[in-house]
């Protein structure tokens, strides 16, 4: 199939809402198979899956190769020392190389580039795995724990707490697709790019409120979110961070606060007594484990999607 024909998964805004609840309506089809216990379905049979991982993950890696495997496909994984992009070999290159074994190419990336010149230069669907800027898997796999608990994504109101990051991006983009009330609640200078803000803002579907407040705008949340306070590339900022973020931890007199309806989210891996505590990530309306396992279901149907399948 010609590359015009198949689809990069690199951005939620690039697909509009009808293709972004297809995705997740395949995707609790195809759980709802798996966790049958059925293993008939194996559209990927034949197909070969190159991952490029240039930052650690658990996640993302297993759930990607499961999940591949699991519908009949062969995912290889290669690590941060494996391709060294940039450095042993530019990333065009890469991109050429390995569209001409595998049938989709997934990658976790530092810079957002990386993942753009991929998507440019493979003949083959390239799927963001995680950058510096966004991580649009991990939000779907969100987007289909929230329609399992809370019964839809429209129309909620999500309350993320903590550092403006990836994270964030990937779900303003998701508010610029499907209406629903996000709210991020970060330190002063430490908010979300003005850009993605300003698109999903102008999207003019979502209700979208930036504040350094979280005290002030948690109540009603159907979701209180929190991720770390230094991600991948920024553990050396750990302990600055750890000063600037004071207020900003998810615990149990903010989820009071927040009403009896929230659940806490959180991508994982989380650092409990920082970003959130104990109580918090172990209590009863803690739903982070049910979300980590929709990151392959999620997976799944962007991967059916993207090839056409
Ligand atoms: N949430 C997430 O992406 O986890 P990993 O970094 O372990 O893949
Ligand atoms: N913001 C975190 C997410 C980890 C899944 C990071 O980029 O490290």
């Amino acid at each position: 199939k010609p590359k015009a024909e198949q689809t990069d998964f690199l951005h939620i805004s690039d697909f509009d809402k009808a293709t972004i609840v297809k995705i997740l309506d395949r995707a609790a089809e195809v759980k709802a198979l798996l966790k049958s216990g059925d293993r008939s379905f194996l559209p990927f049979k034949g197909k070969t899956m190159s991952m490029i991982f240039a930052k650690p993950s658990m996640r993302t890696r297993v759930s990607f190769e499961t999940g591949f495997s699991l519908l009949g496909g062969h995912a290889i994984y290669l690590g941060p020392d494996d391709i060294q992009m940039g450095k042993r070999e530019e990333t065009r290159d890469a991109a050429r190389v390995l569209c001409r074994y595998n049938d989709i190419i997934m990658a976790r990336v530092f810079g957002h580039q990386d993942i753009l010149d991929l998507a440019k230069y493979a003949t083959v669907p390239v799927i963001n795995g995680l950058t510096d800027y966004n991580h649009p898997c991990q939000i779907m796999a969100d987007a289909l724990t929230i329609i399992e608990h809370v019964g839809r994504l429209e129309g909620t109101k999500v309350v993320y707490v903590g550092d403006g990051n990836n994270i964030v991006h990937s779900w303003l983009l998701m508010a610029s697709v499907i209406p629903f009330h996000f709210v991020c609640a970060c330190p002063k200078g430490f908010e979300p790019d003005k850009e993605t803000v300003e698109k999903a803002r102008k999207a003019g579907i979502s209700k979208i409120e930036i504040t350094n407040d979280p005290k002030e705008v948690v109540q009603g949340a159907d979701v209180v979110y929190s991720d770390v306070w230094a991600s991948m590339g920024q553990k050396e900022e750990a302990a600055y961070r750890k000063q600037a973020f004071q207020g900003f931890q998810v615990d149990e007199f903010l989820m009071k606060l927040a009403g009896p309806k929230a659940y806490f989210m959180h991508c994982l891996p989380a650092e409990r007594g920082v970003e959130v505590t104990e109580g918090v990530i172990e209590a009863p309306y803690s739903i982070v484990f049910p979300q980590a396992e929709n990151r392959m279901h999620a997976q799944n149907a962007i991967m059916l999607h993207a090839l056409g399948l």
